[in-house]
C-alpha cells in the first residue's frame, strides 16, 4: 500500500475495469469516427492519461491536440469562471473534433470549450468523457461517449486530481473527506 492509497475511502474502478471499458468505448468511437480523420483535443491535465489510452484504442487516422483550462483552483467546487491557460495549434476549421475529458461535472468546462470551438471553425464537436456525474449538471450538455456514471462523490486517481496529487493512482476512487478537510 502506498501513501497515497491510505488517503482513498474507496475504490470505484480499478485498473483492469478501467482497461476494458476504455477498450470497448474506443472501438465504439472507431466505428463512428471512421473516415472522417478526427482530431482527439485533450483537455489538460486531468485528460492526460485517458487520452494516452483512449486514443490507442481507437484504431482510426487521426491527429492530436491539448488545450489546458483552469477554473478549479484547488477546491473541490467549480468556480463557474473557464479560463485557457494553453491553447491548440493549429487552424481546426472544418475538422471533425473529439474533446477528450476527465469527468463532465457542472458542465462549465465542456459547455465552454465546445462553442469556442464550434466559433473556430470546427466542422462537428463530440464529446468523449471517461467520468459523468449527471447529477451536479447546470449545462445542458451531454457526452456522446462516457465509459463510467459517478455518484455526487469526489473521485482522483487515473488522471484525476485533488490538489494536483494522485492523478498517478492506477484506479479510480473516493477521496477520504478528512484529506480535503471536510
Ligand atoms: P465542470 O466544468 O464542472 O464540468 O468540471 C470539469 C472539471 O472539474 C474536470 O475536468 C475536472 O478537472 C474537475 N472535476 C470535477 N469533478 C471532479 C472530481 O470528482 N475529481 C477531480 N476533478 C473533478
Ligand atoms: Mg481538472
Amino acid at each position: 500500500m502506498s501513501v497515497m492509497d491510505r488517503d482513498i475511502l474507496k475504490v470505484l474502478f480499478t485498473k483492469e475495469e478501467i482497461a476494458q471499458r476504455v477498450a470497448a468505448l474506443g472501438e465504439e468511437m472507431r466505428q463512428d469516427l471512421e473516415g472522417k480523420e478526427p482530431l482527439f483535443i485533450s483537455v489538460l491535465r486531468g485528460a492526460f492519461i485517458f487520452m494516452a489510452d483512449i486514443t490507442r484504442a481507437c484504431q482510426v487516422p487521426c491527429d492530436v491536440e491539448f488545450i489546458a483550462v483552469s477554473s478549479y483552483q484547488n477546491a473541490t467546487a467549480s468556480s463557474g469562471v473557464v479560463k485557457i491557460t494553453h491553447d491548440i495549434q493549429q487552424d481546426i476549421s472544418g475538422r471533425h473534433l473529439v474533446v477528450i475529458e476527465d469527468i463532465l461535472d457542472s458542465g462549465n468546462t465542456l459547455a465552454f470549450l465546445r462553442q469556442y470551438f464550434l466559433t473556430k471553425g470546427a466542422a462537428s464537436v463530440k464529446i468523449c468523457t471517461l467520468l459523468d456525474k449527471p447529477s451536479r449538471r447546470t449545462k445542458a450538455i451531454h457526452a456522446d461517449y462516457v465509459g463510467f456514471e459517478v455518484p455526487d462523490e469526489f473521485v482522483v486517481g487515473y488522471g484525476l486530481d485533488y490538489a494536483q496529487k494522485y492523478r498517478n493512482l492506477p484506479y479510480i476512487g473516493v477521496l477520504k473527506p478528512e484529506v480535503y478537510g471536510q
